[in-house]
């Protein structure tokens, strides 16, 4: 399919979109409809050139006029100054960005799985030729939370960065929270919204959010990080009798993304993990409802700040591709020397997540009888954690047990801070314990900064 003809005037900035999704489609309404106010709000006048999409038949959530549309990405990309990928997912996207940047064109991306693993070596293409990368649409949708990390904190020293950056996790766990929904249901829903990943695995797994813990860890600790320096852990596994457990003591279960800082009897480094934890019901985060991302960040002078918002869906996040675009733009009419994304202060590594230090919520059913709290309590001295609250919710009968002798009874601790590896050796002596039937479930808090 041809291309129009490329920009009439010199001073244009030539705009090529890749990808014409539930995001893309609505960029290219932006561009085109508003494309006087975009023009002044650049300063420059821009020009939308073509949209590069697989089936130009396909239906679209706005119908792109028929002469933008194109098969031919790689021509679009040589013929822009501007390069905004929605295609998501490595490849082509990966090579696409690559041959923009090579050629110093600037790029507007929304792409984390493809910024959490390609994002230092694209940054280096970038360095080289000059080229612009911006990625704000990457992390929590609407949010403006990579341009404040990068540009407002930059004088700051931010000590950690806690988010709930996937909307889908969030709203299945909200959903089992306040509706009693079951897991699947909810999945279905939040499919249904259109808040999912293409393969939902990708939400349900943390895998999304780990991508996102990966370039929030990178800028906010000027050290470049991968997805493989992430901890992992999804949803998964969370139960209704968790989430009941945890609202009884007044907690609320999050799926968090989790970038800190570790200095303390160490050498310093940086802990990335995402996995459910247990937050006071009064914390800030515990409040974000729905499919909705906040992101909390922690910073030696500025103290506790957070960023609430849509985190996914066309229309958000198509706001902080366009937030880019003028960005951008802005900058390829009066070029000013670019300033490195990534700092390099290599000295803050990934550190392993035995180095991190949480509080710990543990869920027992053990043996009703005497000596068995002094029991637990001992296990818990002779590795260090120290307990913070213990609470006995009421004896329940263990099935096909009818005896009171059988009964048992069950203890759900909470700790101070620990170790993952005092954690996770005191729970490997808790299941050996005689008293101990079961552990039903080992979830982390977070109730300090
Ligand atoms: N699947 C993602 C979410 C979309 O649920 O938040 C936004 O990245």
């Amino acid at each position: 399919m041809a291309l129009p003809p490329q920009s009439t005037s010199s001073e244009t900035i030539t705009i090529g979109l890749l990808g014409a999704g539930n995001v893309g489609a609505q960029v290219a309404k932006t561009l085109v409809e508003e494309r006087e106010l975009i023009s002044a709000r650049v300063g420059t006048p821009v020009r939308l050139l073509g949209v590069a999409v697989r089936d130009p038949e396909a239906p679209r959530d706005w119908r792109i006029p028929g002469e933008l549309l194109t098969t031919d990405a790689e021509a679009l990309v040589d013929r822009s100054d501007l390069v905004i990928e929605l295609i998501g997912g490595m490849e082509p996207a990966s090579a696409l960005i690559e041959r923009a940047l090579r050629r110093g064109a600037a790029v507007v991306t929304g792409n984390k799985a493809l910024l959490a693993s390609r994002g230092a070596a694209l940054n280096a293409i970038a360095a080289e030729t000059g080229a612009l990368l911006r990625f704000e649409a990457s992390v929590g949708g609407a949010i403006p939370i990579l341009r404040p990390i990068e540009e407002s904190l930059s004088g700051d020293r931010i000590t950690k960065v806690m988010g709930i950056v996937n909307g889908t996790t969030n709203y299945v766990l909200d959903q089992m929270d306040t509706t009693g929904a079951a897991f699947d249901d909810a999945l279905e829903e939040a499919q249904k919204l259109g808040y999912a990943e293409a393969d939902p695995t990708a939400d349900v797994a943390g895998l999304d959010a780990a991508a996102k813990a990966a370039i929030l860890g990178t800028l906010a600790f000027h050290a470049p990080f991968s997805f493989d320096d992430v901890y992992c852990e999804g949803i998964t596994e969370v139960t209704r009798d968790d989430i009941e457990a945890a609202a009884a003591s007044g907690y609320v279960v999050k799926l968090l993304a989790i970038a800190e800082k570790h200095t303390r009897n160490q050498a310093p480094g940086v802990v990335l993990r995402v996995h459910p934890t247990l937050l006071p019901r009064t914390h800030p985060l515990a409040s974000v409802r729905g499919a909705f991302n906040a992101v909390f960040v922690v910073a030696e002078n500025a103290g506790e700040l957070m960023f609430y918002g849509q985190g996914a869906g066309g229309r958000p996040t198509s706001s902080a591709i366009m937030g880019d675009v003028v960005a951008v733009a802005r900058r390829l009419r009066t070029p000013v020397p670019e300033a490195p994304t990534i700092s390099r202060e290599v000295h803050l590594p990934p550190l392993p997540l035995d180095k991190a230090t949480t509080q710990y919520y543990i869920d027992m059913e053990v043996a009703d009888r005497e000596g068995v709290i002094a029991e637990i309590a001992r296990v818990l001295a002779d590795h260090h954690v120290s307990i913070e609250s213990m609470r006995q919710p009421g004896s329940v009968t263990v099935e096909g047990e009818v005896e009171d002798s059988d009964n048992g009874a069950k203890v759900q601790v909470v700790t101070h801070l620990a170790t993952e590896k005092d954690l996770r050796e005191t729970v490997e002596e808790l299941r050996g314990l005689d008293v101990v039937k079961t552990v039903n479930s080992v979830l982390r808090v977070e109730v300090e900064k």
